[in-house]
């Protein structure tokens, strides 16, 4: 997704806007820019296309913008292919509006139909170049100010859209609004900052304000002030971020990836601890009180990895609590006019909190009057605001596109809340709850083991890092895990890989099974890892290369030129074991592949738009 950033103080803005972007490339981009105003006025806008370094490079690291005001971006694609012309930041035809947007403008060609009969041309295929104009016809049009002229424009635009805004005669301001997309406001001692995201500004301040849908803000070196969209101000508070800047840092590791793969030991202890208070499971922080929690329909929404965090949960929470979950892609769920009871609790699981469609699922369920629950990350963002109740992981701040510590982080919470719907409904008593407390308590020590025995993955994925064709497959949580492990190898390494219920491949897709197909087995469930054996025979005999992971010491009764192990656990837990090799394999593979993994192609952290 795009990533925004602004300054406004005594030091000059361009450096400071670079390394605001530079914090935010985890966001995935294809193009950047800047644009500074100088002492006089003047707003110069420099643009490049690919990484950041280009942009650094052109600018002299900054040094050739001269200005303590400024703008910039990091643009993913949405309309217009990537390009210079097509970075942002945009300005308006005659360059006195200059504009940087993280959304999508959806009645942009209406807009721009409309501008061109009003005499405006166009230079991009950009929606913000629309957007900047826009913005210029409606201040010149109606003579009343920037705000004045930002509400018309959001009055009139149907969209997602995070903006900062320039006027070249409002002198030293920036002008933000926003719908659905995120952004926050920094507070610094005589300067002001502006991001999509808290790490941008962490090394400056961590005093932020969070601005609403439909808000605008006015930013000078002062301070900042809020208005609604009737233009009446709004009173806000800063808040303070509880996060350090060393966690947005790689801290000696090669890659966040990996980085963030160490930190799961940390981030399950963490979320468990927070929710735990002995041997119970302890919600009180969140404010979820039983009364809440009790439903007879559980429905998950969420995407990608959040989804299959979704697919553990179904397995457990009906094993201990015995109440019907079904698990849909929010981006699905939006749009079906699904059916839910009245007594419904919709649980929606999302690491940055600002996946669009996860978002739009948690409006669609509180607009009919079912109640919502949030499993998020990120403090602040707007699926942790508009649900009705937020867990949150402390996973920490995550930047690697692909998700590792969050996901680890969203199961664990996922067993607790699994924990509680079976104690309100009575299916299991103190002591069972004591017992599976205890075991939860030893998945991080047992996630550390798996990490000191990281040398064998590595050794495989040197041996297998050119294959083409992967299947994973499993069965119960053992097929949730390969449905992690699959996004995984594929996200970061580009390898086609398809994850399976074991016994479906039967049903079709084991006609693609042919001499060297690696088919990777999950069997850690007593009761039905026979069957998966069975598969994996089956595969072996068409010529596919077998590889398991299963509990040390279990008896698996298949031939596999390739076996992992991990700790033994209780059986409803075994993703949070399972997936660890997984995500491992796909980072080894990734850099056998000499990819970015941090930054794979096409890819954002946060899909904040359709
Ligand atoms: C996972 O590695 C991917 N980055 C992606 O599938 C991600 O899980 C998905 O976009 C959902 O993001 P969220 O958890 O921030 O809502």
């Amino acid at each position: 997704m795009c990533g925004i950033v602004g300054y406004i103080g005594k030091k000059q803005a361009a450096p400071i806007l670079l390394d605001g972007l530079k914090k935010l490339e985890y966001r995935g981009y294809d193009s950047a820019g800047l644009a500074v105003r100088a002492d006089d006025g003047e707003v110069s806008v420099v643009k490049a296309k690919g990484r950041l370094a280009r942009l650094a490079e052109r600018t002299e690291n900054g040094a050739l913008l001269q200005g303590t005001c400024g703008i910039g971006h990091t643009r993913w694609a949405t309309h217009g292919e990537p390009s210079e012309e097509n970075a942002h930041p945009h300005k308006c035809m005659d360059g006195s509006v200059t504009v940087v947007h993280n959304g999508i403008l959806e009645n942009y060609k209406e807009l721009r139909d409309k501008l061109v009969r009003k005499g405006y041309t166009f230079h991009s295929q950009t929606d913000t170049e629309v957007i900047a104009n826009c913005i210029d016809y409606y201040y010149k049009k109606y003579k009343l100010g920037p705000i004045d002229t930002i509400a018309r424009f959001m009055m009139r635009a149907r969209g997602s859209y995070a903006l900062a805004v320039l006027f070249a005669d409002c002198g030293d301001a920036i002008y933000v609004a926003r719908k659905d997309s995120p952004m926050v406001i920094g507070a610094g001692r005589g300067e002001m900052f502006i991001a999509s995201d808290v790490p941008a500004i962490l090394k400056y301040t961590k005093r932020v304000y969070y601005i609403e849908n439909y808000e605008m803000a006015r930013i000078t070196r002062e301070g900042v002030e809020f208005y609604n969209i009737d233009r009446e101000p709004v009173e806000k508070h800063a808040v303070r971020v509880k996060l350090d800047e060393n966690a947005a840092e790689m801290g000696g590791y090669e890659h966040f990836m990996i980085k963030e793969i160490h930190e799961q030991p940390r981030a399950v202890e963490l979320t468990l601890n927070s929710y735990l208070n002995g041997e119970y499971v302890d919600l009180s922080e969140c404010k979820i009180t039983d009364k809440f929690l009790e439903t007879d329909e559980i429905v998950v929404v969420a995407c990608g990895s959040a989804y299959h965090v979704g697919v553990v949960m179904q397995y457990v929470v009906e094993k201990l609590a015995r109440i019907p979950v079904r698990v849909e892609l929010a981006s699905e769920f939006r749009y079906r006019d699904p059916i839910l009871g009245k007594n419904a609790l919709i649980v929606a699981i999302s690491q940055s909190g600002e996946t669009a469609d996860t978002l739009a699922a948690v409006r669609e369920a509180k607009a009919r009057g079912i109640r919502t629950l949030a499993i998020v990350n990120v403090r602040g963002s707007s699926i942790a605001r508009e649900a009705d109740k937020t867990i949150f992981t402390y996973a920490g701040p995550e930047i690697a596109v692909a998700t590792t510590k969050a996901y680890s982080a969203q199961l664990a919470v996922g067993y607790l809340l699994a924990l509680e719907w079976a104690r309100i409904g009575g299916r299991v008593d103190d002591v069972q709850c004591a017992a599976y407390i205890a075991e939860l308590r030893n998945l991080p020590q047992k996630i550390e083991k798996i990490l000191e025995n990281k040398q064998s993955v590595q050794k495989f994925a040197a041996e297998n890092s050119t294959v083409n064709d992967v299947f994973m497959i499993g069965r119960g949580v053992d097929y949730a895990a390969c449905l992690e492990g699959a996004l995984k190898l594929k996200e970061v390494s580009y390898v086609h890989t398809e994850a399976y219920a074991a016994g479906e491949l039967k049903h079709g897709t084991i006609s693609l099974i042919e001499n060297g197909t690696l088919v990777l087995g999950v069997l850690t469930q007593s009761d039905i890892l026979e069957k998966t054996a069975s598969n994996l025979e089956e595969v072996k005999t068409r010529g596919a290369s077998v590889v398991t992971v299963s509990f040390e010491g279990a008896k698996i009764p298949a031939e596999a030129e390739y076996a992992f192990t991990v700790p033994g656990t209780h059986e409803l837990f075994a993703a949070s074991l399972t997936v660890i090799p997984l995500q491992l394999l796909s980072y080894y593979v990734s850099l056998q592949r000499g990819l970015d993994v941090d930054k794979p192609r096409n890819l954002a952290k946060s899909v904040t738009v359709e």
